[in-house]
């Protein structure tokens, strides 16, 4: 098993990483000596596959557990899920000490999170997360929220987990589609943050699609960390926690101009990657070579590299509604190099509009 430190002062944390460590979350939890009563929140399908060992372990180790399920992906996070889970955990005798566990994907994490960041002003929260995504990005770092009916993500709050635990054995039931997709988000950590783990996807490219458990272990434990190296220096996102949002500017901005219908999040992301990779060498900060590198893997992995599946000047609109932007200014990070990054925060409008009318033509 690897660990993985977050160090945040009084919220610091552990994120666990090994195969089959799905059946350690029980003692695991023990070890923080939190009270005795844990509920589980999960939706069915997950609840089928991986309920049975998360509840046998928090068992096992003495906890009183119950189980809440909620509906399976986005529908998780509204008010009205939010409200019902507050009712379950009040009917459970639940106060401060008693824990929230997330067992699925990002949604059942996010939901989860927000409801244990404003119960009694914050309860105990675990992520055990099953899906590539909530397992390098999602379930760490502490963001939680849920959606407002005009954004995704508008009502939130930042709580730290106490505990992540996750078990690469899980990714093994996931769809293509879903894996391929959080891969982006993985690729996306080498590209900003570190050039030899990048050479290293490079490398095994072909044992990940295979879902070798060994190097899922490996890979999913270095993503945790590099994430961790930034949410430890900058946890609310003041400004260098924005290297997280690489190929989001455009990636975000793509999925709602096509309704978040036409792509799943991972493939908005691969392709705003590949525009944002081309705007920085418009801008005459990186080379072609560094663009080659970033649309190769990604396109080896089996992630969209072209097309744009939308009107260039439909998404240039939607990037102007970005929660991120300030005073009308919005923060794109740009990859000078593979393993660095700088956040720019004046690309002109129309170097950004070339760039999608280009990426828009190769589709
Ligand atoms: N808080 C953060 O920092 C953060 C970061 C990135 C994304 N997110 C959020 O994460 C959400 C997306 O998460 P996601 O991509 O995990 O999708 P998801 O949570 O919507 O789950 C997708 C589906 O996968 C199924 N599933 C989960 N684990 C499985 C497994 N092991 N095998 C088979 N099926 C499985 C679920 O039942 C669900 O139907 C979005 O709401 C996004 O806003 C949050
Ligand atoms: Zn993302």
């Amino acid at each position: 098993m690897v660990e993985v430190p977050v160090s945040l002062g009084s919220r610091s944390y552990r994120i666990l990483v090994g195969a089959g460590s799905l059946a350690a979350v029980g003692p695991e939890l023990r070890r923080l000596g939190p009270g005795r009563k844990v509920v589980v929140f999960t939706d069915d399908g997950v609840h089928e596959r991986f309920g049975r060992t998360v509840l046998d372990s928090l068992g096992g180790a003495g906890f009183d557990t119950a189980v809440v399920l909620l509906p399976a992906g986005e529908a998780a996070k509204s008010l009205e899920v939010a409200r019902e889970a507050w009712d379950r955990l009040l009917s459970a005798g639940c106060d401060r000490g008693s824990t929230a566990l997330a067992l699925g994907g990002g949604a059942v994490g996010d939901l989860t999170g927000f409801v244990a960041a404003t119960y009694m002003r914050g309860m105990n929260l675990v992520q055990v997360p099953t899906t590539l995504l909530a397992q390098v990005d999602a379930s760490s770092g502490g963001k939680t929220a849920i959606d407002h009916a005009r954004a995704k993500n508008l009502i939130g709050a930042f709580h730290q987990p106490r505990l992540v635990v996750v078990d690469p054995c899980t990714l093994l039931t996931l769809p293509e589609r879903e894996f391929r997709a959080g891969l982006a988000e993985v690729i996306k950590h080498g590209i900003v943050l570190d050039a030899d783990y990048f050479g290293e996807l490079e490398k095994v490219r072909e044992d990940v699609l295979r879902r070798d458990l060994d190097v899922l272990e490996r890979v999913v434990a270095g993503s945790c960390r590099l994430k961790a190296s930034i949410v430890e220096r900058d946890e609310q996102e003041a400004e260098l926690r924005h290297v997280l949002n690489y190929g989001h500017t455009v990636g975000h901005a793509l999925e709602a101009a096509t309704r978040y219908e036409r792509f799943v999040h991972g493939e908005a992301v691969a392709l705003g990657i590949v525009a944002e990779a081309r705007i920085a060498e418009r801008l005459g900060l990186a080379t072609r070579e560094t663009t080659l590198r970033q649309v190769e893997l990604l396109r080896d992995v089996g992630l969209p590299v072209h097309g744009l599946g939308a009107e260039p000047d439909a998404v240039a609109q939607a990037m102007t509604r970005d929660k991120k932007a300030r005073d009308g200014r919005l923060p794109f990070v740009l990859a000078p190099s593979i393993g660095s990054f700088r956040l720019v925060y004046d690309v002109p409008g129309p170097v950004v509009l070339e760039t999608l009318v280009e990426l828009a033509r190769t589709g």
